[in-house]
Formats: C-alpha cells, structure tokens, sequence
C-alpha cells in the first residue's frame, strides 16, 4: 500500500471509530476534541504528579512556588479525584494507582468532625475510587464513617449543617456546602439509611429559603443565631461586599442544586437551578467567552479598596464549575433551554481548552489551568491555578465524553 493510501485508510478507521462513538446528533464538539483533552491533560499533571510529596496535597502554583497542603485542607481530594477521572477518561492504570496511593494519607479525614468539607474531601476522592473500581471492602466503611461525621454537623434547630466552627460566626452556613450533600445521598444508596439523604434534603431546603435573594444570586455566608435558628447575619466572605454575587458562589449553588434534582427527583430543585443559571448566563457582566469575572458585581468595587487593582480578574474555578453543572442542567430540562445550556457548556469547555485558560505542557506547575481567584478579599491566591478548577473542568470533559457514547451524564 502507497504512504497516501496507509493514511487514508488509517484516518478512515479513526473516523469510524469516532463516529461510533457519536450517538448524539446535538453535541458540538467531537469524540476526538474531547479525547484530545484528556489525553493533554493526563500529560500535563505528570508535571504535578513528580512534584507531589507522597504526604501532601496540591493546592496551587503560585510565583513560581509549588503550594501544598495537609490531608485536612478543604481542598485535599480534588487530586486524586482528577487523577480518577483521567483515569476514566483515559485508561491509563498508572493513574488508578497513583490515585488509589494518595488516598492512604487521605483516609484519616474520616473521622474529622471539625468541617463540613468532607464531600469535597471524601467523595470526590473515595466517591469516584467506589464507582470505577466497585471495591466497597477498600471504600464502603471509609465513605459511611466520613458521612456519618458530616451528618454531625447538622442541628436540627437551624435545619442544616453547620459549615464553619472558626471566628465570630454563631452558626455559619456557606453556599458552598450545598456541594457536600451529594455524599450523604450516596451515603444513603450505600448504607440503605435514609437519615443522610433527610438531612441532605433539609439542608437543600433552608439554603432556599434563606441564602437567596429576589433576584436569585446567593449570598455566601448566612449566619445563624446559635439558640433561636434564626438568621442572624447574611454575608458575603469571599465575594467583593456583602450585597455582590461571588461568581464562584454562585456555581456552587447552581451545581448543588442541579445535583439535588438528580438526586431527589424534588421539582423545586430543578427550578432553583434554572433560576440560578438564568441569573448567571442573563448577567450583563458575563464576558462573551462565558468565563465569569471573579464577583458580578465587581464594577462596585471602590477605588479605595484593597481588590480595586484586580478587580477584573476572570475566575476559572467557577467557570469549570458552570460548565460541568450546565452540561447536567440540559440533561433535565428540554427544548430550547437545555439547547441553551448545553450551548454554554461547550462554549465554556473550548475555551478553557485554547488560551489564555489552558496551560501549556509543563508550565503552571502542572495544573491543567491557570487564572482562578482563591479569595480575593482575603488577598489569597489571586490569579492562579486551583486544584478544584481542574477536577471540575476534568469532569466536563468526562460528563461530554459519556454524552457522546450516548451514555447518561452520571454513572
Ligand atoms: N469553599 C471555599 C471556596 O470556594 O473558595
């Protein structure tokens, strides 16, 4: 065979196997750009992977400096958790075992009472280790004695779980914790007890009742009176002043939610997640390429203030987070809205796949993306790579991927 006819016949087979992949005719980006991407992206953290103590946990790249934590850091299963999905999307079993490795130092967080992270840290790490490998003897007892110290964290007079034990909140709940109850509903599939899925329920509902406001966009944190479970407080502790929507907040609902809809089938759930999207993809704020400014309301901020000189960061955390949670969203609603959504999830997945999102193989320490924003209040990690923006941008491409294999979202 000619050179020309060997490449014909080889691009022939490649697209055939692409094709049978395809089974949907909506989905505008290719088996072999999604494929593409994981394949970058396993090649990409082998950079962070050498520099990873065997005790520690990647945090950031920050000036030049690698940044790792402790196993209790909220953030301490997000590396394992992208090594898994890698994994998944790539078959390599060097990085099942590299995964399954940093779990060991992570296991002890089981019995941490002392936060209300434990789904970022436990289910994103030992979560995904029990639906690829179905090893519940290695898994099961670890992810029912994490659930169950979360579940401590629930009182029944505020109706949720207490997020933060520090400072001088009473009784902090943050949006962010809408994130964790995705564990206790895989806590109940697990254990047949239904008290983590109620509590998960519970929370669901006081954070609508509370955390909102009319025009939909969270506040971060609410605090609640420690005897009576009334509102106290309703604040803002990471976005720009305690009236403006943190962008990355805002994510967390909108994931939280649409997950919660999975979960529980409850109406009210889904319509809180539309109204969530519709309140981010309408925002006047929102740059064309849908990878949002740090906080809506940035344009508030003073020129006295400390954030003034960043102000106009992007934060991709949250759009990572937009896109996997809007690619869910379209699952469940028809027509033109999921048209909508599923539209703006792959906007936000090619872009953050091309620059200026994407790194370069080799640099950013490793990470897959740079230009988050920690906390910019707190001037804490200010335009830099974050170990969650890539775990939630390694899961959008997972999530499409299954969508092409004609596959539902969720396993
Ligand atoms: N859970 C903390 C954050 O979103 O930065």
């Amino acid at each position: 065979m000619k050179l020309s006819n060997l490449a014909l016949a080889i691009c022939l087979v490649l697209t055939t196997a692409a094709q049978a992949q395809t089974k949907r005719t909506d989905l505008s980006l290719s088996y072999s750009f999604i494929q593409g991407k994981l394949k970058d992206a396993a090649q990409q953290i082998s950079t962070l992977i050498a520099a990873t103590p065997p005790d520690k946990f990647p945090k950031t790249f920050e000036n030049g400096q690698q940044k790792f934590s402790n196993s209790s850091w909220w953030c301490s299963g997000f590396y394992p958790g992208t090594l898994l999905y890698l994994y998944e999307g790539t078959k390599n079993d060097t990085l099942l075992t590299l995964a399954t490795d940093k779990l060991k130092p992570l296991a002890k967080e089981q019995f941490n009472k002392g936060t209300h992270d434990l789904g970022f840290m436990l289910f994103c790490s030992f979560g995904n280790a029990l639906r690829l490998t179905g090893d519940s003897a290695s898994y099961k007892d670890i992810l029912l004695t994490g659930a169950e110290s979360l579940a401590s964290r629930y009182h029944d007079r505020q109706k949720a779980i207490k997020s933060w034990d520090w400072g001088s909140w009473e009784y902090a709940v943050i949006i962010d914790n809408m994130m964790n109850l995705e564990f206790l509903t895989q806590a109940t599939k697990i254990s047949k007890d239904k008290k983590y899925k109620d509590i998960a329920v519970q929370h669901a509902n006081t954070t609508i009742k509370n955390h909102f406001r009319k025009d939909y966009s969270a506040y971060h944190v609410i605090d609640y009176n420690k005897e009576t479970g009334a509102v106290s407080r309703k604040k803002n502790h990471q976005g720009a002043f305690d009236e403006s929507a943190w962008s990355r907040g805002q994510g967390w609902a909108l994931y939280g939610y649409t997950m919660m809809y999975r979960e529980t089938g409850e109406k009210q759930f889904l319509k809180q997640a539309q109204h969530i999207a519709s309140y981010i993809l309408k925002h006047p704020q929102l740059p064309a390429d849908l990878v949002p400014y740090w906080d809506f309301d940035k344009e508030k901020v003073p020129a006295t203030s400390k954030m003034y000189k960043n102000k106009d960061l992007r934060d991709v955390s949250a759009a990572a987070l937009y896109a996997s949670a809007l690619l869910e969203l379209s699952q469940y609603t028809t027509g033109k809205e999921a048209k909508g959504y599923l539209g703006a999830a792959e906007t936000l997945i090619k872009n953050l796949s091309g620059d200026p999102y994407l790194a370069q193989d080799g640099e950013n320490g490793g990470y897959i993306l740079k230009h988050s924003v920690g906390a910019l209040p707190l001037d804490s990690e200010i335009d830099v790579p974050l170990t969650y923006a890539d775990y939630y941008y390694v899961e959008a491409l997972i999530r499409y991927q299954r969508l092409l294999a004609g596959k539902s979202i969720i396993d």
